[in-house]
């Protein structure tokens, strides 16, 4: 996900939201499609003992492997083929060589570039068996993603999304992560307009046919503040609650939403046990 506020620092913040003709789908198929192969891929080698860095090393290979290029690798001094963020992680955790451990629960970002275009999606999965709390945030968590899919369609806003996932959370007694959003993307990773997780019917950008952006709700089950490590990049709830997401590309098509990175495999549900 973006920072809320990277499009001000790009200085490209002029409110041009680019319309993607009907040749540009069929790419954006393809990446979102391989995007979503490789989290179902992930499945079976997610396991208590295995280290988030085996993990990164599956998804450079599986990249490479289908002519696909990490798009995090080497962005903005990113140096790991994937985000994965366990626990109290909310996003941008960096893979490392600390071994899962029984009842984790993770977030898998990934971010494939194929033929100049971009499929960005993540899920959350569980290393052995969570508790029934971890387990209640990422079936809500999910459920966020769907509502906020649902929203989609031309003539809806932009802030109807966001309407739609906090509703949803807060009555779950849930909070929504403010500091990151969703984000425009095609050809370029990040691109306007910001897809904010809470917010108000009717506010922001109008949908039309033709824009593709993600939608990614990190939902905590504590308070919504985060704080970024030391290492810049490592976000965390400050009250160290678990925080989960799950990611979809999406495009707004003539008569809805079109969601591009859909499980190949059906595995798009939240898993309970591994
Ligand atoms: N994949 C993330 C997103 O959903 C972006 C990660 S950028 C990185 O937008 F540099 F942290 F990898
Ligand atoms: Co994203
Ligand atoms: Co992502």
């Amino acid at each position: 996900m973006t920072y809320v506020d990277s499009s001000v620092l790009q200085g490209r913040r002029n409110g041009h939201i680019k319309l993607h003709g009907p040749e540009a789908f069929a790419p954006m198929r393809k990446a979102g499609q391989l995007t979503a192969q490789a989290l179902d891929a992930l499945v079976p080698l997610v396991k208590p003992g295995v280290t988030t860095n085996a993990l990164d090393n599956f998804i450079f290979e599986f990249a490479r492997d289908h002519n696909a290029y990490p798009a995090t690798l080497n962005y903005r001094g990113y140096r790991k083929s994937s985000c994965i963020s366990i626990n109290h992680v909310v996003c941008h955790g960096i893979p490392d060589d600390k071994p899962l451990r029984d009842g984790d629960i993770l977030n898998i970002d990934v971010t494939l570039l194929v033929d100049g275009w971009h499929g960005d999606a993540s899920r959350m999965y569980v290393a052995g068996a969570p508790s029934r709390r971890a387990q209640r945030l990422i079936e809500v968590t999910y459920e966020c993603l769907l509502r906020g899919v649902a929203a989609v369609k031309p003539g809806a806003h932009v802030g109807d999304i966001g309407y739609a996932i906090q509703t949803y959370a807060e009555s779950e007694r849930c909070s929504v992560v403010r500091d990151f959003c969703g984000h425009g993307l095609g050809r370029l990773f990040h691109d306007e307009p910001n897809i904010l997780h809470a917010g108000k019917r009717g506010d922001g950008a109008l949908l039309k046919p033709g824009m593709f952006f993600t939608i990614e709700p990190m939902i905590n089950l504590g308070g919504a503040a985060v704080k970024v490590l030391s290492d810049g990049w490592t976000a965390v709830t400050r009250d160290r609650s678990l925080s989960a997401q799950f990611e979809h590309t999406v495009a707004v098509t003539e008569t809805g939403v079109e969601v591009f990175t859909l499980s190949p495999g059906g595995l798009d549900r939240p898993p309970l046990f591994s």
